[in-house]
């Protein structure tokens, strides 16, 4: 059987590869992309996708709880204080389907805003820090967790 896994994305994160390349790195969220759909079993289909809108990717969350499929989140700004975001990734674990937080840069040693995650609580893991490699690693967790 086949697994989809829902990579959600969100505000600026269509902006990689030019945005802050320093902090991001030069890989545009395509590059990422391609790189995943490499990297995991032919089982395993990714559906990526990337929204600026909060209310755009609350429906997705819905939709991973309404379709039982499990999340890789990079909530961007979001991360720091959408409790509608919070909201929305607690029916997830409410329903028992894994949500992994993801974020390229170290955000525990950036700014002091940034240290603050509203989604700690609900998630399953957390990888921080490690550039696009952070997206893979959480993809691997979840492909694990499902055998
Ligand atoms: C980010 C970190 C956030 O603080 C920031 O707002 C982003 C990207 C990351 O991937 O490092 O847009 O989530």
């Amino acid at each position: 059987m086949t697994t989809t896994i829902l990579v959600l994305n969100g505000p600026n994160l269509g902006r990689l590869g030019t945005r802050e390349p320093e902090v991001y790195g030069s890989e545009t969220l395509a590059d990422i992309e391609a790189g995943l759909a490499a990297s995991v079993p032919d089982d395993v289909t990714i559906d990526m996708r990337q929204s600026d809108d909060e209310a755009e990717l609350i429906g997705w969350l819905h939709e991973a709880v309404d379709r039982r499929l499990p999340v890789v989140l990079n909530p961007a700004a979001f991360t720091h204080y959408s409790y509608a975001l919070r909201d929305a990734a607690a029916q997830l674990k409410q329903a028992g389907l894994p949500l992994v937080e993801v974020h390229l840069s170290n955000i525990d040693e950036r700014e002091e805003w940034r240290r603050v995650s509203v989604l700690e609580g609900v998630v399953e893991a957390r990888i921080i820090g490690k550039g696009p490699d952070g997206y893979r690693e959480a993809l691997e967790f979840l492909v694990k967790e499902r055998a």
